[in-house]
């Protein structure tokens, strides 16, 4: 398809993966993408905690905003005391912590609204007051977000020339963020600065969050992007079609060890092999200096039929043996720079990861 019959809707226009609205969190159903727009309306914590588990939001900034919020629908008809409504704050934070391992930004942003429950509790105001100011946090989180991804996106852009073909993994765009994305952000930026990139997008199986989403959220935008399978990346990379490669992450350790999704491990060593850059995009949120390394991280492994029966069609043996682990760890020896809002970093990252959250 040229780009003349693309829809051409501008970044501003995209979808909003969520958004809090009439005293409920707004979430884009993207189990559903790209062939509907549905947007759910949650009220519970337990809503969120199953939006997240069952991937209707995913992507590691826009789980641990999706959980700020759960923790405020988890006290917003509480009437008591403070004491007691700072033991329910923790009480829902502690619950949303189990919706899924992996993404740091999840704990990340549990921590900080605990942080804030803790620092509100000892103020002298009602608890609806607390509550409200805890909402206040929530929404301060995702539009720091946004910000952030922006920055990143400028960061990421001065890796790219006109004309380069970059590939990409998985979807770290604006639908798994609150806006533009980590990965994806210096694309969006790039259309804005009249920079032409070809991207190209691996549809990530089993759960196709590059031909769903990032193939969906990037030709609604206007960028130029060719959806390939998996096995196709190298073919792609031997052609000399390639000159970079960016994806997200949902941990960094302190190493410089990435963990990402499922297949991310294969593009870095695909990329090496040919003298081809791999960078990963993200914000310091996901840079977790308390796991050592990559075999420090806790990899999500997820229901067998993901792989055996995905989207409803059946494509392996029923009681076949199936191992679906929905992340790998890229050594840091393979990850050629990481972007961050606070610029690029690179090797040693155990020296120079550090640095970034020196004040
Ligand atoms: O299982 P998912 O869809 O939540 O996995 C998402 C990823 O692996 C992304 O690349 C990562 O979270 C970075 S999102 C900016």
């Amino acid at each position: 398809m040229s780009n003349e019959l693309q829809p051409n809707v501008s970044v501003r226009e995209a979808l909003q993966s969520l958004r809090w609205e009439n005293d409920a969190l707004s979430l884009l159903d993207q189990r559903l993408l790209p062939e509907q727009t549905v947007y759910l309306r949650l009220t519970t914590p337990q809503d969120v905690w199953e939006a997240i588990r069952e991937l209707k939001v995913r992507g590691a900034p826009a789980i641990g905003i999706a959980a700020a919020y759960g923790v405020v629908l988890g006290v917003a008809d509480f009437d008591g005391n403070l004491s007691a409504w700072l033991a329910e704050t923790e009480k829902h934070a502690a619950y949303l912590a189990t919706s899924r391992p992996t993404a740091v930004n999840l704990f990340w942003a549990l921590d900080r609204m605990k942080a804030r429950a803790r620092d509100l509790a000892s103020a002298d105001i009602s608890s609806s007051a607390a509550t409200a100011a805890l909402l206040d946090e929530a929404l301060l989180i995702q539009a720091e977000d946004e910000e952030t991804n922006r920055r990143i996106g400028e960061h990421a852009l001065t890796l790219f020339e006109d004309g380069m073909g970059v590939l990409t993994h998985c979807n770290a765009g604006g639908l798994a963020t609150a806006k533009y994305g980590t990965a994806l952000a210096p694309f969006y930026l790039a259309l804005e600065q009249g920079i032409s990139l070809k991207v190209f997008a691996d549809e990530t199986r089993p759960v196709l969050q590059g031909a769903r989403l990032t193939a969906f959220e990037l030709q609604q935008a206007g960028v130029d992007v060719t959806l390939i399978c998996d096995n196709m990346a190298g073919h792609v990379m031997s052609k000399g079609w390639i000159q970079a490669v960016i994806v997200g992450t949902d941990r960094v350790a302190a190493n410089g060890d990435v963990a990402n999704k499922i297949g991310t491990y294969s593009v870095a060593v695909l990329a090496k092999a040919h003298g081809i850059p791999f960078y990963v995009a993200c914000p310091l949120s996901t840079i977790d200096l308390s796991t050592p390394t990559g075999a420090d991280i806790p990899i999500e492994e997820r229901h067998g039929d993901e792989v055996a029966a995905g989207f409803g069609k059946r494509t392996a043996p029923h009681g076949v043996a199936i191992y679906n682990p929905a992340f790998d760890i890229t050594p840091n020896e393979y990850v050629t720079a990481i972007v961050t809002e606070k610029g690029i970093v690179r090797a040693p990252y155990a020296e120079n990861l550090g640095k970034l959250f020196d004040r």
